[in-house]
């Protein structure tokens, strides 16, 4: 079988490819927009409670983890996320842009597992490729994710990934994760000071979200499912064209740097104020709930435009199982340089957008939100028009 497949691939290789001919090409987060894939909700079933999720799992959740693992989120939620994943994908494809969709079958999330070091009641879900795959250049990296319930969540991008490979991408999987009880700190705690990781160096882990592209330079942060060991992967494994840095935003529930730190185009970075990054220099100061903050970069950001995210006009009780409600105005999606899809109802945020000179795109997603992210989670962008660059020398 392997023999009489093998050949075949050929055809669609061209040997001569260059990296922008590639099928997967992406280098940033605002080049043009070509191809991207937009995660999926079915069969998205609640993960079993763990000290991992307790380091960022919002607490009056917490009993819904103790009791409910294996079983669907509400129905009535899942429905009307569906809806809005499927508009989103019609919005862009809209804007010109090709859309894939993961493929798996839907029962499979809800299916206890075991493996030699560890079990789970369940997985969770596809809805968020951006989680599992990054693409860096022409290379496609599926992330060494740090939750058990995530342990198989590449299995959906499988076969979307095994096409791009035969089209011509790098393919990548990270050392996958043994997820023994000696990767988490078993009695983490929250403390009132210091960043303190529940996950362990036991061995490298990262979710593809804790990395954000910016040609040449990749920024990252330590987090709740990102250690150094996983960014020293990256480092190595992504050699001397690239340059990771490692930002502070002294978040003591981070996961994901795309609600955090959230680059919009050369010279242009969307900033959470609720979490100032405290490297490098003070570049602004904004007030934040009556307080002054003073937000950091590096020295190499120096004339960057900073725009800081307004407070998101989400009710306190809007159900949201795995984060803050940040996500409603910071994880927006740049389509292409000058065009950002924001949430609908953020009118504040599609107000600033406007005034700060992008063309807005508002796009409902409120019920999608609960799961876990919003735009820049929910999709993973697979090729974006442009080459790789330097916007700091
Ligand atoms: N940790 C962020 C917050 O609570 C959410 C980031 C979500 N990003 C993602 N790719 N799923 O605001």
């Amino acid at each position: 079988m392997l023999r009489r497949s093998f050949p075949r691939l050929s055809r669609f290789v061209s040997s001569k490819a260059s990296l922008s001919s590639c099928i997967v090409n992406s280098h940033n987060e605002w080049d043009p927009l070509e191809e991207i894939i937009v995660g999926k909700i079915e069969g998205s079933t609640i993960p079993e409670w763990h000290v991992a999720g307790k380091a960022v799992w919002p607490s009056r959740y917490w009993d819904m983890y103790k009791t409910k693992a294996g079983q669907p989120f509400p129905r009535e939620l899942m429905n009307a996320a569906a809806k809005e994943l499927d508009y989103l994908a019609q919005v862009l494809e809209g804007e010109g842009i090709t859309v894939r969709r993961p493929e798996f079958n839907p029962q499979d999330f809800s299916k206890p597992f075991e493996t030699p070091d560890f079990k789970s009641k369940s997985g969770l879900y596809a809805a968020m490729p951006r989680d599992i795959l990054i693409v860096v250049g022409n290379e496609i990296i599926e992330a060494p994710m740090a939750w058990r319930s995530r342990y198989f969540e590449f299995r959906p991008f499988r076969s979307l990934v095994k096409e791009y490979f035969q089209k011509g991408a790098k393919w990548t999987a990270a050392p996958k994760p043994q997820m023994s009880d000696e990767l988490y700190n078993e009695d983490w705690q929250h403390n009132s000071g210091e960043f303190n990781s529940v996950v362990t160096e036991f061995e490298p882990t990262f979710d593809a979200a804790e990395f954000t592209r910016m040609g040449k330079d990749i920024f990252t942060q330590r987090s709740q499912v990102t250690n150094e060991f996983g960014i020293e992967w990256m480092r190595r494994h992504l050699g001397e064209e690239y340059r990771i840095h490692v930002l502070d935003f002294q978040d003591r529930n981070a996961m994901h740097i795309d609600g955090t730190f959230v680059p919009l185009g050369p010279g242009k970075l969307l900033a959470n104020p609720y979490r100032p990054c405290v490297t490098g220099r003070p570049v602004k100061t904004y007030a934040y709930k009556d307080k002054t903050y003073e937000y950091r970069l590096p020295e190499m950001f120096k004339g960057w435009e900073i725009f800081v995210a307004p407070t998101p006009e989400l009710s306190p009780e809007h159900p949201l199982f795995f984060t803050s409600p940040w996500t409603a105005t910071c994880n927006v999606l740049v389509v292409r340089p000058g065009v950002v899809v924001v949430e609908a109802h953020e009118t504040k945020a599609r107000q600033l957008f406007k005034e700060w000179g992008f063309d807005v795109i508002p796009v409902p997603f409120r019920n999608f939100m609960p799961f876990g992210g919003s735009f820049h989670c929910a999709t993973c962008d697979i090729r974006r028009t442009g080459s790789l660059q330097s916007y700091f020398d």
